[in-house]
């Protein structure tokens, strides 16, 4: 029996999950898990929250929690979404658990007793205000490698570069904004450069994503040593005399959770040992799904690790890195209120329609999104429209039609054997879509299955053949036919919706569960009179506009109210008279300049009919290159009292909104006075 080891990249318990994540690393591995336990695999499929980590305990600060309380609130608000939306782990484990601590040591130990660790005193980024060493989450700097401004202290968002803190230019404190400096501090590196040469070997050998296989490539040519410890108290204490204040590394600690939920699987199902026939037995197929953010981790560093050990445990022998998956054309963002309320979704909607509405869709190639009206059609139209119908029309036609007769065919006409031919060429097309990781492509197939049934359907009509007596042999084996092709789809769509499969496989009565059959058997064997049809559910309703209309008001009103929130409250109220006395002129524009050395600020020569000013104003930000103003009119106040900005003195104040110069253009250079409302 083929062994498969499946593992999705252990979320961080600091938030809730939402369809993004699901997209990434869920749920193709949970389809891919169900699909290869169907090809008769024995699987074993682990996750778990990963709970340690920098990014972890500022998230705890800032929300005033200790980190121990935060990680358990979003471990458990975490299992929940899973379980709403039907991922199976055989275990789903977290990274604070004692096993994971217990294993996290023994992998340490090993690279340290064989020679792959070495303690150095090196610089680290110090605040000064707060008194400590900062690093990773709660460093923001330049990345070296691309120059975005916000990266953050051991990863950029933007180009997925992975580098010290030290590294990044401008470094400053994610708290407090404060610029942070260089201090001599020990940590604990790990010598990943003693495995360039195995590393090279191994990737070289990979059929991967061309993406990650070059990128991995391209990294280790730069492979350097590396800390994997850190300052902090929230994390796994490393266990030696010299090392107080110092925990690993995040990154180092979460892989190893892949080995640590394994191993708690195995003592909670009862036999401790049960996890070395995934983990150190060579012949297992080990696939690991991840978001592309993860891919050095994945390549590199973690078999870097694996390498340095005496066991032998399983390397990764697929990888397949998805892309990230948006909302509405926007990342799924809690904080703003773009995302998506989890509780109405499953109020409203079910797993299956998430399920098909995301594998339809996944971001296996570029990244992908999700939207509203994409997910009623793909309800409508697939899952309404194609699938439940057909299962719905052929399993009430029989019941209305010829009850509970035994659906035995002697004979298969042209049309027939087509259509079975059909029926196998695209189990097997499906079967390679699963086993390429293309879940996209699978749910295509899938939805041609049905399409095929249909049309069918229709061209034997069973209808016109169920009048008459001498046509009864080919309405029973159309019917038999129907009632295979029904099978199949139940068997193939069963990784993507499955809890529709195991409806359709319920109404059809097969002897044995779908979980207990052979696929290829099922596939080629016709057994139509062993099923004893159940009255027909309907699977899937509709998605109303009302309902998709209702979801895309509330989003509207998420786009606008942080533009709300972030606007100044309204100052009280004026008197006319305090209004009239401002001098509100139209001036032209005669000449707009930089001022040197700001980045904000533009001199301005204004003409204002009676004389010409020189305003100085904070707009350079909008106008990249100000002699576009030249010309312009505006509106200026003209009795503003002077004030010098960078050394020269402003004459007055231009009213601008962003990059809309206040101008009246039927007005000539005049004076306004109170007459400008
Ligand atoms: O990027 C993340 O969300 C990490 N928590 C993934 C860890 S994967 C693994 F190594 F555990
Ligand atoms: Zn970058």
């Amino acid at each position: 029996m083929k062994r498969t080891l499946i593992t999705s990249a252990l979320p961080y318990a600091n938030g809730p999950l939402h369809f993004g994540h699901i997209a990434g690393a869920f749920l193709p591995a949970d389809a891919y898990s169900r699909f290869r336990r169907l090809m008769g695999d024995d699987v074993l499929y682990v996750c778990g929250s990963d709970e340690y980590g920098i990014a972890v305990a500022l998230s705890a600060q800032m929300a005033k929690r200790d980190p121990k309380d935060h990680v358990d609130i979003f471990h458990a608000i975490n299992q929940d979404l899973f379980k709403k939306i039907g991922i199976k782990f055989d275990h789903y484990s977290r990274t604070t658990s004692p096993i994971h601590t217990e294993t996290v040591l023994e992998f340490f130990q090993e690279l340290n007793k064989n020679g792959h660790i070495e303690p150095k005193v090196t610089e680290q980024l110090y605040s000064v205000e707060d008194d400590k060493f900062l690093a990773d989450r709660y460093v923001l700097g330049t990345c070296p490698k691309c120059g975005y401004e916000n990266a953050r202290g051991d990863e950029c968002p933007k180009c997925a570069a992975s580098f010290e803190s030290t590294d990044l230019k401008n470094p400053r404190s994610k708290l407090t904004g404060s610029p942070l400096s260089k201090k001599e501090t020990k940590h604990w590196f790990l010598r990943f450069d003693k495995f360039k040469g195995e590393l090279m070997e191994w990737i070289s050998k990979k059929d991967w994503k061309p993406n990650v296989v070059a990128f991995a490539k391209h990294y280790i040519e730069d492979l350097h040593p590396r800390a994997i410890t850190r300052d902090s108290n929230w994390g796994i204490p490393l266990p030696l005399k010299d090392s107080e204040g110092k925990v690993f590394y995040v990154w180092f600690d979460a892989p190893i959770g892949y080995i640590s939920a394994s191993k708690e699987w195995a003592q909670i199902s009862g036999d401790s040992k049960a996890w070395e026939k995934y983990w150190l037995d060579q012949k297992t197929n080990y696939v690991q799904f991840i978001g592309k953010d993860n891919i050095p981790f994945h390549a590199i560093f973690f078999p870097a690790m694996v390498m340095g050990q005496d066991k032998p445990y399983k390397q990764v022998d697929e990888l397949p890195a998805n892309e990230f998956y948006n909302f509405e054309g926007k990342k799924f963002n809690k904080s703003t209120g773009w995302t998506i309320d989890l509780e109405r979704f499953f109020t409203n909607f079910s797993a299956d329609q998430i399920r098909y509405a995301i594998a339809a869709n996944a971001p296996e190639t570029s990244d992908s999104e999700f939207s509203w009206r994409d997910f009623q059609n793909k309800v409508n139209s697939d899952l309404v429209g194609k699938y439940g119908n057909f299962a719905n029309r052929v399993l009430t036609f029989i019941q209305n039609r010829l009850g509970d007769e035994e659906l035995k065919a002697d004979d298969y006409d042209e049309v027939d054997q087509t259509f079975l031919a059909d029926i196998e060429r695209l189990s097997v097309d499906i079967e390679k879509a699963y086993n390429s990781f293309k879940l996209r492509h699978a749910s295509q197939l899938v939805m041609q299955l049905a399409t095929l049934g249909n049309v069918y359907f229709d061209q034997k009509k069973p209808w016109v053949l169920v009048k008459e007596l001498e046509t009864k042999p080919q309405l029973i084996a159309t019917l038999a036919c129907c009632l295979h092709c029904l099978k199949v789809l139940a068997m193939v769509s069963s990784p993507i919706i499955p809890t529709a499969a195991l409806e359709i496989w319920g109404m059809l009565g097969l002897p044995k569960a779908l979980d207990k059959i052979n696929f290829r058997d099922e596939v080629e064997v016709i057994n139509s009179e062993q099923m004893k049809l159940k009255k027909p559910k309907i699977l899937f309703s509709k998605v109303e506009d009302s309902v998709i209309q209702n979801e895309l008001d509330l989003l509207e009103k998420a786009n606008i109210e942080p533009i709300k929130e972030k606007l100044e409250p309204l100052k009280e109220l004026i008197a006319f008279d305090d209004f009239q006395k401002l001098d509100l002129r139209v001036g032209k524009i005669l000449e707009a300049v930089k001022v040197p050395k700001s980045k904000k600020l533009l001199k301005l020569k204004i003409d204002i009919g009676l004389e010409e000013r020189t305003i100085v104003s904070g707009i350079a930000s909008n106008f990249p290159d100000p002699s576009v103003l030249e010309g312009q009119k505006a509106i200026i106040v003209a009795n503003l009292k002077p004030a010098k900005l960078m050394g020269i003195e402003s004459q007055g104040m231009l009213l601008s909104a962003g990059d809309t110069i206040l101008e009246l253009p039927k007005l000539e250079s005049s004076s306004l006075g109170a007459t400008v409302r």
